[in-house]
């Protein structure tokens, strides 16, 4: 009775680890035949009452049967990870030659590179960069500068202000002062960065735009200083063949003060579209430095002397690359970005 049983419990369990085909199938099966409630088991339990003679005979069938099923779940379970790894191989093979996905790389913005151009010329002449708060004291941005409250001259620059004494600076020349208070002379800075005025967008005004201060200070400097850093700052920007000519003008904290223009590159001086008729560009205003403003920034006039300068971004790279509305630059529209 037992021994047919053994037998067929090894028949049913060679059938049913031919076709297993997942870890948790096998292990059910496992179960099934050897577990503690297992069907071998429950066989092996009736073993009480087999006689003394067939006790060892069918003991030794028993383990036999339990060896086979074992070595079956073990080829099982090896078939299993062999198939499971050839599986995990075929999904991660790698076809080395099929195209790349191109990954698409920006471009500078046309203001970062022209800004870069004029750092390197300044650089070369041994200027550094300083830097300054966008969101500035009344203090600096106009009394420091010989701009008192009240004074026309305000009016010229539409400031937006956040509280009485704080506003958004309208000009880059406040950080002047403040590179003047932290270093003694000889100073030799230029001062890149945001300003703000309350005008209204259009193709040539923006309430934010970029300028680059220039500020020298040390003993003995003059106007022929000024004149020829400036020269050779445009010319190496523009060209050798640049026509620059120096006109008077008026700023609080500079005196004399002067702005600097270039023939214009279009017509040569005869009066076209780009030049608004007038044969000349303006490109920045510059000027000795103010004793006053010396004297503010902590430096003794009668010791020392400086030229500033200050100019606007964006109308020169306007200039430069014949852009024609001061809204492209920070549209962000990649048609216009990818141009350069
Ligand atoms: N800050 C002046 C402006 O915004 C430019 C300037 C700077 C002029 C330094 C003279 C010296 O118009």
């Amino acid at each position: 009775m037992i021994k047919e049983q053994l037998e067929t419990i090894a028949q049913v369990a060679a059938q049913a680890f031919a076709d297993v085909r997942e870890s948790s199938e096998l292990e059910a099966l496992r179960v099934r035949f050897l577990g503690k409630k297992g069907e071998l088991t429950a066989i092996l339990k009736q073993m009480g009452k087999l006689s003394a003679e067939e006790r060892p005979v069918i003991g030794a069938l028993a383990n036999e049967v339990r060896a086979s099923i074992e070595d079956k779940i073990a080829a099982a379970a090896a078939a299993l990870r062999e198939r499971q790894m050839q599986e995990q191989i075929a999904q991660e093979t790698l076809d080395v030659t099929m195209p790349g996905k191109r990954r698409p790389i920006g471009t500078q913005h046309p203001l970062s590179l022209v800004l870069d151009e004029i750092q390197d010329i300044f650089i070369g002449m041994g200027f550094s960069v300083a830097e300054g708060p966008e969101v500035e004291l009344d203090y600096y941005n106009f009394e420091a500068l010989n701009i008192p409250k009240n004074h026309p001259a305000r009016d010229t620059q539409d400031t937006f202000y956040i509280t009485e004494n704080v506003l958004l600076r309208s000009q880059t020349s406040p950080v002047q002062i403040r590179v003047m208070e932290k270093q003694k002379p000889p100073i030799r800075i230029i001062a890149p960065g945001r300003v703000y005025r309350s005008d209204a967008i259009d193709a040539t005004h923006s309430p934010l735009f970029h300028q680059i201060e220039g500020l020298v200070v040390d003993k003995g400097i003059t106007m022929a200083d000024l004149k020829g850093t400036l020269v050779t700052f445009a010319k190496t920007l523009y060209g050798q063949d640049a026509v620059l000519r120096f006109r008077p003008h008026h700023f609080q904290f500079t005196e004399p003060s002067c702005e600097m223009d270039t023939m214009c590159f279009a017509c040569h001086g005869e009066g076209c579209r780009l030049c608004k008729g007038e044969g000349w560009i303006e490109l920045l205003g510059a000027g000795m430095v103010h004793p006053k403003v010396l004297q503010n920034g902590g430096v003794d006039p009668e010791e020392y002397s400086g030229f500033a300068f200050g100019m606007g971004l964006e109308r020169l790279v306007m200039r430069r690359y014949g852009i024609d509305d001061m809204r492209l630059f920070y549209e962000n529209d990649l048609r216009f970005l990818n141009q350069f």
